[in-house]
């Protein structure tokens, strides 16, 4: 199968639209983890040319506690580990919902991990309950992402399968 993608111009639920089939049939039917999340991440970043798209895993850390620990990514290279609670991804964590901030300076606690991020949504990936991971794209836009954005990602981060 070729797996190239048909990049659509239009409104950006047409946009969405026309990748979430190309995304289901490229993960349908793959059992592998990292495989699905590194496509899922290239889908996203060729169509929507975000600064960053990537997910972070909940993990145990040498302390015992979970983190979040960096996995699958497009963009620059990225903060590898946050706590519960820490910066936007944390805090989707600790709530178990999506976070869209707007401005990320105005967001308290928020984790510069690109200087040229300007706004930011957070996914949680949650199964049998749990959040266990989260999907987090930065942009360089203010004011990039709204309720179009979470509706289409949670669509998404639903197909994953651990
Ligand atoms: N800004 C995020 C950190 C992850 S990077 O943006 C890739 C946060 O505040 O949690």
């Amino acid at each position: 199968m070729a797996e190239d993608l048909s990049i659509i111009q239009g409104t950006k639920q047409e946009q969405y639209e026309a990748l979430l089939p190309q995304v289901k049939a490229l993960i349908e039917g793959e059992p592998d983890l990292v495989a699905n999340l590194a496509n899922i991440c290239g889908a996203l970043k060729e169509q929507f040319g975000w600064l960053w798209v990537g997910f972070y895993l909940v993990k145990p850390a040498a302390t015992g506690e979970e983190e979040l620990v960096l996995a699958p990514f497009q963009g620059p290279v990225a903060c590898t580990r946050i706590k519960k609670g820490r910066g936007v991804c944390g805090a989707a964590w600790q709530k178990a919902e999506t976070i869209i901030v707007p401005d990320v300076e105005k967001f308290p606690g928020h984790i510069a991990c690109n200087t040229l991020s300007r706004s930011e949504i957070v996914v949680p990936i949650i199964a049998n309950g749990e959040v266990k991971g989260v999907l987090d794209v930065d942009s360089v836009l203010l004011n990039d992402f709204d309720e179009t954005d979470k509706k289409y990602l949670e669509e998404i981060v639903g197909w994953i399968r651990f």
